[in-house]
C-alpha cells in the first residue's frame, strides 16, 4: 500500500495513488467527487459486485473461499449502510471506492481482488442500469394507479355531460368520463414507452472493463444471468460509454411530465370560479396569506411547474452526450443526478396525482349548464339534416345562420321555435329537438372511441384488461 501522505486527506488511501507523487488539491478532490449523490447506489454496487466476484470463483479468476469471503464482506458493508452506521469518505470519491475501500477493510486482501477483469467505468454503467431498472418497473406501478384512479372517475362520471373543447371555445358535448378515458390513453403510451425503455436499459455492460475488455477467461453469460440482464452488451467501448438509455428514459419522463402539464392546466381551470367544473379536494389545495377567500390548486400547478425540470434534464443529458469522443470520459458521471432528480420528482407527481384524482368531485350541474351554451349542438342539428337528404356543406351553411339568430337573440338552439327553425330549412320537424339534447348529442356518438356513454362503458372495460395484463 502506498503511502497515505501521499494524498490530502490522512488515511484515505485512494486505490489508484501508485503513479502519483502529490496529493490531490483539496479543491479538486471535491469537486470531482461523485459520493455525494452516487451513494444512491450502493445496494446496486453491491448487487453488482457479488454477481462479479461469484463469476470470478465460477471461472477459476478467484478461490472460491476468497469468493466467499467476498461476499459475505460485502453483505455486512450493505448492512452497515443500511443501519446508517457506515462514514462516506469524499477523498475516497464514489461509491465504488467507498464501498471496495471498506470491504477490504473488513476482510483484508482478499477485497483486494474484487476488482480483477473489472472498471469502475463498467460497474458504473452497471450500477446505473440495475438502479434504473428497478425504478422503471415502480414507476410503471405508479402510472398504473393513476390510471386506475381515472377508470374510477370516469366509470362514475360516465353519463356526465360536459361542453368538449377545441380551441379552448364550445366545440361539441362529451361526457366526463370520456375525457377522463382521454387521459387515461395518454397515460397507456407511457406506460409502453417505459417497458420499451426498459428492454434498453437492461443490458449488462460488466466485462467490457474499462474500454477494451479483459484478459481474464470471463464468463459474461453468467454474469449477465446472476443480474437479471437479458444479455451483455455486445460492444465494450459502447458497453462503458453509452448513456442513451439514461437520455430515453428520461425522454419518456419528459412527455409523461407533458401529459400531467397538460391535466394540470385542465384541472385549474375547470377548478375556477370561471368553469367551476370540478372541486379538488381541501387536501390538495393551499389558502392564501393575505386574501381569506382563496383556495388555490396548488398540486396541479406544481406538477405542471415541475415538467420544466425534467424537460430541462432530457436536453441536459442529451449536451451531456453531445460530441463526447468514445469510450468514458468522465463527463458521464453528470448523468446521475438529473437521472435521480426525474425518477424523484416523477414518482412524486405520479403518486399525488393519483391520490388527488381519487378525490375530484364533480360539478354535474355547471357542466352541464355550460355544454348547453355556445350552441355546442350544432353539428348535431347539420346531421340531423343531412339524414333528411340535406349535402353536408349545405347544412352547414343553414346551421351557421340558425346560430346567427341565437347569437342575437341571446337564446341556444334548442330554444328555437319550430316556426324559427323551420324559417332556415323545410325539412325541420318536431322531432328535431330530441337531437338538440345533450343527452342526444352524446348518445349518437355510439361507435368504438366515440363519447357516447355506452361506449366509454366499453371502453372502461377493455382498459381494465389492458392494465391487468400488466
Ligand atoms: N464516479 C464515476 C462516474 O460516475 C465512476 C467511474 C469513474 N471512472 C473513472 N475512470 N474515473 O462516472
Amino acid at each position: 500500500m502506498h503511502e497515505p501522505s501521499h494524498n490530502s486527506s490522512a488515511g484515505a488511501a485512494k486505490p489508484w495513488a501508485g503513479r502519483f507523487n502529490a496529493p490531490t488539491d483539496a479543491f479538486v478532490e471535491a469537486f470531482t467527487a461523485s459520493v455525494d449523490f452516487d451513494r444512491r447506489l450502493y445496494r446496486y454496487d453491491i448487487q453488482g459486485s457479488i454477481a462479479h466476484a461469484t463469476m470470478l470463483a465460477r471461472q477459476g479468476i478467484l478461490g472460491q473461499a476468497e469468493c466467499d469471503q467476498i461476499v459475505t464482506g460485502l453483505e455486512a458493508v450493505r448492512a452497515r449502510i443500511d443501519a446508517g452506521a457506515f462514514t462516506w469518505s469524499i477523498p475516497l470519491e464514489d461509491v465504488h471506492m467507498n464501498v471496495e475501500t471498506a470491504l477490504t477493510e473488513a476482510i483484508g486482501d482478499a477485497g483486494k481482488r474484487l476488482h480483477t477483469g473489472r472498471s469502475r467505468n463498467d460497474q458504473v454503467a452497471t450500477d446505473v442500469r440495475l438502479w434504473l431498472r428497478d425504478e422503471i418497473d415502480l414507476i410503471r406501478i405508479a402510472i398504473a394507479r393513476l390510471q386506475a384512479a381515472l377508470l374510477t372517475l370516469a366509470e362514475r362520471e360516465a353519463d356526465t355531460v360536459m361542453p368538449g373543447f377545441t380551441h379552448l371555445q364550445v366545440a361539441q358535448p362529451i361526457t366526463f368520463g370520456h375525457h377522463m378515458m382521454a387521459w387515461f390513453e395518454m397515460l397507456e403510451r407511457d406506460r409502453a414507452r417505459l417497458a420499451d425503455c426498459r428492454g434498453r436499459v437492461n443490458v449488462m455492460p460488466l466485462g467490457a472493463a474499462a474500454l477494451a475488455g479483459t484478459t481474464y477467461p470471463i464468463d459474461r453469460h453468467l454474469t449477465a444471468r446472476l443480474l437479471g440482464f437479458d444479455h451483455p452488451a455486445e460492444n465494450s467501448l459502447d458497453a462503458v460509454s453509452d448513456r442513451d438509455f439514461a437520455i430515453e428514459f428520461t425522454a419518456a419522463a419528459a412527455i409523461l411530465m407533458m401529459h400531467l402539464s397538460r391535466f394540470s392546466e385542465e384541472l385549474i381551470l375547470w377548478a375556477s370560479a370561471q368553469f367551476a367544473f370540478v372541486d379538488l379536494s381541501d387536501s390538495f389545495c393551499t389558502g392564501s396569506s393575505i386574501m381569506p377567500q382563496k383556495k388555490n390548486p396548488d398540486v396541479p400547478e406544481l406538477v405542471r411547474g415541475k415538467s420544466g425540470r425534467i424537460f430541462g434534464h432530457l436536453m441536459g443529458l442529451l449536451t451531456l452526450m453531445k460530441g463526447q469522443p468514445l469510450a468514458y470520459n468522465k463527463d458521464n458521471q453528470e448523468d446521475k443526478e438529473p437521472l435521480f432528480d426525474t425518477v424523484d420528482n416523477l414518482k412524486g407527481c405520479l403518486k399525488v396525482y393519483a391520490e388527488m384524482m381519487g378525490q375530484v368531485t364533480c360539478r354535474r350541474e355547471r357542466m352541464r349548464t355550460a355544454a348547453a351554451q355556445g350552441f355546442s349542438t350544432a353539428t348535431d342539428l347539420a346531421d340531423y339534416l343531412v339524414r333528411k337528404g340535406i349535402p353536408f356543406r349545405d347544412a352547414h351553411e343553414i346551421v351557421g345562420k340558425a346560430v346567427a339568430l341565437g347569437v342575437r337573440e341571446g337564446r341556444d338552439l334548442a330554444e328555437l321555435t319550430i316556426d324559427e327553425l323551420r324559417g332556415f330549412s323545410e325539412r325541420i320537424e318536431p322531432d328535431v329537438y330530441a337531437v338538440l339534447t345533450l343527452e342526444g348529442s352524446v348518445a349518437a356518438r355510439d361507435h368504438l372511441g366515440g363519447t357516447a356513454p355506452a361506449q366509454v362503458r366499453a371502453a372502461i372495460g377493455r382498459a381494465r384488461l389492458r392494465l391487468a395484463e400488466g
